[in-house]
């Protein structure tokens, strides 16, 4: 299988009120495209850490994170950021979906390809919004959703416009058990149809039992 995400001899540390935090110590494992990889440990034990590293939102003290054939650990700030905007989609364990615009705009919005114009980003997010069960929820605002609802369109912005990465911090932990199976289906529907790769994060263990970790 083709590594699309890899982790070689990454560490991590914060300066914590004068002492050095070691988070992350010569970590190194591999993502093969196409799979669900999950995180899972206690809270603190350095997940988010992990995603943020890859998403470019903090930098590696030592060693290298790769997406593709590119080296995203240290590469400019500018070109993590077209690689957030083009290829590797973030889900906050908060959603920050923005309060005052309903499902559909806060879909439509994220899409920066200025080669496609405004109706087709909205008839690509209302195909997303119609995969993720939430059709009839277009025209709703974040506060007039529920919790999985409001989860499934953070999900569904984060990869709108052809992503092949997923980094999801925590997408689960704020849900009901119905839900959280619901967005788990989601994400394997998205891996068998569009061949994405998501890496998620989760204090819980007991949900990762029967998931596919590598
Ligand atoms: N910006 C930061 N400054 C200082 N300490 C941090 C910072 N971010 C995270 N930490 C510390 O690093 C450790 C790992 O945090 P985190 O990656 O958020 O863990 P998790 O997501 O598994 O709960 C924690 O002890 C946390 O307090
Ligand atoms: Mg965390």
């Amino acid at each position: 299988m083709t590594t699309l995400l890899s982790y070689r001899n990454v560490s991590k540390s914060y300066r914590d009120g004068g002492f050095d935090l070691s988070v992350l110590f010569e970590l190194s494992f591999e993502v093969p495209q196409a799979t669900l990889f999950a995180l899972s440990g206690r809270s603190g034990s350095g997940k988010s850490t992990i995603l943020n590293l890859a998403a470019g939102f903090d930098d590696v003290d030592n060693g290298e994170i790769t997406f593709g054939e590119q080296i995203v650990s240290s590469a400019p700030k500018t070109l993590q950021e077209k690689l957030r905007r083009t290829d590797i989609g973030f889900v906050f364990q908060r959603t920050h979906l923005l309060p005052e615009l309903n499902a559909l705009e806060n879909i439509t919005l994220s899409m920066h390809d200025p080669s496609m114009s405004f109706q087709m980003k909205r008839d690509v997010a209302m195909e997303l919004l119609a995969d993720f069960n939430l059709g009839d929820r277009a025209k709703h605002r974040p506060e007039q959703l529920s919790g999985g609802q409001r989860q499934r369109v953070a999900v569904a912005r984060a990869i709108a416009g052809n992503k092949k990465l997923l980094l999801a911090d925590e997408p689960t932990s704020s849900l009901d058990d119905d839900n959280r199976d619901h967005m788990i289906a989601i994400f394997r529907g998205l891996i068998e149809k569009r061949g994405l790769t998501i890496v998620m994060s989760s204090h819980d263990t007991h949900m990762l039992t029967g998931l596919t970790t590598s």
